[in-house]
């Protein structure tokens, strides 16, 4: 990024949207090109500020992995003013993007160890750039499973992706209730965690997904035996400046957008429970 003003978007050009999810709970996924030409570099696990004009910003992960140098990627849910405006763009046109903003995942601590990635709905977008990362560094872990979930099947994000992923390395995907058709696991995520994780022994679990889930999947985690030092979550408080000014995500002593949104659940528990 060029900009000295770092409130300031550079211009993007989409070039290319995906429909991940239809209906209420609609997601897409977004792929844009700094109009400049510029790169940005940023670590798995870091967000950008992407605006629409006239409409807002909103702070969204980086679902693309840094290696990738063409176009970042950002898979959006459709919750409210600037992210329905997002949903109603198309291909060509420019939005703003700022950052990188947050700390993200601390990999390099994680080296030798299996990595458990356990996601909720849009939440696997945050530890999508994070698996393929590890996926790209396959000597550098031992074990890598994905166990995902969503309340239907409709609503999982990365569907081919998944299916592909699955020839890789253990997938094991949940939808909260029956439905025709499904024949792997229905319940909870953090049920399925219990399910399937068999080796929680030395392993980093990272989780990410609605509040809810978090909350469920870390007791879960807890009882397999997992040190709060191995389990990591993000916070995803809302946010404004992104860059520590204005203490709108704060928890605290703590900014989210500078000291997190990554935290070690040994580090998020002694914080105050405003997230
Ligand atoms: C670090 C971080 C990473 C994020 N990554 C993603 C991502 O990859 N994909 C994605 O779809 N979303 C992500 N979000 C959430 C996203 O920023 C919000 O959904 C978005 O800003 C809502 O903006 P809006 O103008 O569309 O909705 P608004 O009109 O502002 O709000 C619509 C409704 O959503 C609620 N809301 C807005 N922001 C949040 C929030 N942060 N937490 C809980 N409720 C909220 C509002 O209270 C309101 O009820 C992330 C948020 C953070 C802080
Ligand atoms: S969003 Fe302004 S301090 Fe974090």
């Amino acid at each position: 990024m060029n900009s000295s003003n770092s409130y300031l978007p550079e211009p993007a050009r989409i070039i290319g949207i995906k429909e991940e999810v239809t209906g209420q709970r609609a997601i897409k996924t977004f792929r844009t090109q700094f109009i400049n030409g510029g790169q940005f570099s940023y670590n798995c696990g870091q967000c950008a500020m992407l605006s629409v004009f006239g409409k807002g910003e909103s702070m969204i992960s980086i679902s693309s992995a840094p290696y990738v140098k063409d176009y970042l990627q950002f898979s959006i849910l459709k919750t409210g003013r600037v992210t329905t405006a997002l949903h109603e763009m198309e291909v060509g046109d420019i939005i703003g993007v700022r950052g990188p903003y947050g700390n993200g995942f601390p990999m390099g601590d994680w080296k030798g160890r299996s990595l458990i990635f356990i996601g909720g709905g849009i939440g696997l977008a945050p530890l999508w750039g994070l698996l393929h990362t590890a996926l790209q560094n396959r000597s550098e872990y031992s074990d890598l499973m994905l166990v995902y979930g969503a309340r239907t099947s409709n609503d999982l994000v990365y569907k081919e992706e998944l299916r592909e992923l699955k020839k890789e390395i253990p997938v094991h995907l949940s939808v909260d209730t029956e439905e025709p058709g499904w024949d792997e696991f229905v319940g909870f995520v953090p049920e399925n965690v219990k399910d399937k994780v068999k080796w929680p022994q030395n392993s980093i679990a990272i989780t990410c997904g609605p509040p809810i889930m978090i909350k469920f999947a870390i007791m879960a985690l807890k009882e397999m035996g997992f040190e709060d030092e191995r389990i990591y979550t993000t916070v995803e408080n809302k946010m404004k400046c992104g860059i520590g000014k204005c203490g709108r995500c704060s928890i605290g002593p703590h900014y989210i957008c500078k000291d997190g949104p990554v935290y070690s659940w040994a580090k998020l528990k002694d914080l105050p429970t405003e997230y």
